[in-house]
């Protein structure tokens, strides 16, 4: 039986679909109380396809280290398939579709660029443009939060990190905007951004090939491991998974974090009276990637054999995604699990995956997400919700958690 006759579980709607927006972490505690593997419908733009799902910890985490279930055995992605051609090549050619030794050789160059010092680094720009924002936005009282200040951080920081200088900044951000666009306007439209970034990205490559740059886009172009260097396409593919990696997340992530402290104003207050850079503030923003984490999912990974969990087999050539917005919130494997602890420690979520494929921008986005949450509390040590809370929702996405907008009063 392969994967697309297999009846769909009962009970569950299709990941991406506005059923399940409305209610992921409902939909997540009956997966893992009544079909810790189950077979639903992944449906994103062009994509629509059935997928496998892990809903509980134990299962997720061994999941990612299991050899049965590589990214792209025999390359292809079929989740990609429905994507246009130049965007499966950059899908294809990342980091995070590639296993065993491919994998390592790619993760080994990558992650050359990304030391601690360059991080640092990072973290005054952030709270440089978080001020800045901030006093552009002085006299608003009432404004979309997301839009105006969770959105524009981590864009300017991966513009900066690809050394996107500014007269290329508003074709940068066409299209990444597009990439992130939920598929909105149509297919056509759609495609023609995309193929100007990869065409921007290009040209990028080869103007810092000729005058290389203090940024990561000069250190990936320039690493080296063993006189192995990465080819033109992986630094497009490269710098693509940045973009989707590192943007879409860290917006969320800082969007989330203020959600879920609005919703906890004890935690708001204890954070605002902390000094800055305590371990508290840093055990804070591991417990909202836990509890409100941005990424509900990793990229699937294909079954090279027939694989049974709790009597269910799983055909080989199966898609399979662990659900890792479900394995954060597993009474198994947290106390109290949906209570959000700011004092968790150790906290052993799953918010940036696990494994050959755990996240390479984890401490990049923890320092961003506590940087403009700091910033922004001791600026606006008043602000709350613009609108009654049952109003903001979640954006109709499969595996990332994403609200609409975030409207707020600053006082
Ligand atoms: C991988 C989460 C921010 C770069 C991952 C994975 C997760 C994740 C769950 C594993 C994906 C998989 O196994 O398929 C997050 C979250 C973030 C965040 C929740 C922010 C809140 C960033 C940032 C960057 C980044 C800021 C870099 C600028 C990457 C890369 C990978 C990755 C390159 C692929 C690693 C590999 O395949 O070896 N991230 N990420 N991430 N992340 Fe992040």
């Amino acid at each position: 039986m392969t994967s697309s006759t297999t009846p769909m579980t009962e009970g569950i709607p299709a990941i991406g679909s506005p059923e399940f927006a409305a209610d992921p972490q409902g939909h997540y505690a009956w997966l893992r109380e009544h079909a810790p593997i189950a077979q639903t419908k992944i449906d994103y733009g062009p994509v629509s396809q059935p997928i496998w799902v892990l809903a509980r910890y134990e299962d997720c985490r061994a999941m990612l280290t299991d050899p049965r279930l590589p990214r792209s055995p025999g390359g292809g992605s079929a989740l990609a398939a429905g994507l246009p051609e130049h965007v499966r090549m950059v899908s294809e050619e990342s980091l995070i579709m590639k296993d065993g030794t491919q994998h390592k050789r790619l993760r080994a160059l990558v992650a050359k660029p990304f030391t601690p010092k360059v991080i640092e680094r990072l973290g005054e720009r952030v709270r440089a443009l978080a001020t800045h924002r901030l006093d552009a936005l002085a006299g608003q009282d009432v404004l979309d939060l997301r839009q105006e200040y969770a959105l524009p951080i981590p864009f300017t920081v991966i513009a900066d990190m690809v050394g996107v200088g500014e007269a290329d900044r508003a074709r940068f951000q066409l299209g990444v905007t597009a990439m992130l666009s939920n598929f909105e306007g149509t297919r056509q439209d759609w495609d023609a951004k995309i193929r100007d970034l990869t065409e921007l990205v290009r040209e990028l490559v080869a103007r810092k090939r000729a005058e290389p740059a203090d940024d990561i886009l000069t250190g990936l172009i320039q690493a080296e491991e063993d006189g192995d260097r990465l080819s033109e396409d992986e630094l497009v593919a490269m710098v693509f998974t940045l973009i989707v990696a590192g943007y879409e997340t860290t917006f969320n992530l800082i969007t989330n974090a203020v959600v879920t402290l609005l919703d906890h104003p004890d935690d708001l207050a204890r954070l605002r009276e902390a000094p800055e850079d305590t371990a508290l503030w840093r055990s804070a923003v591991d417990e909202v990637v836990r509890f409100a984490g941005p990424v509900g999912g990793t990229k699937p990974a294909t079954s090279v054999e027939d694989i049974t969990w709790y009597g269910q087999t799983v055909p080989a050539g199966a898609t399979v995604i662990p659900l890792l917005g479900s394995a954060n919130r597993d009474p198994a494997a947290f106390d109290e699990p949906d209570r959000f602890d700011i004092t968790r420690t150790p906290n052993h979520h799953l918010g940036f995956g696990h494994g050959p494929h755990f996240c390479l921008g984890s401490n990049l986005a923890r320092m961003e997400a506590r940087v403009a949450v700091q910033v922004l509390l001791a600026r606006h040590p008043a602000i709350s919700l613009a609108v009654p809370r049952d109003e903001l929702a979640f954006e109709p996405m499969p595996l990332w958690t994403r609200y609409r907008q975030l409207p707020v009063r600053l006082g």
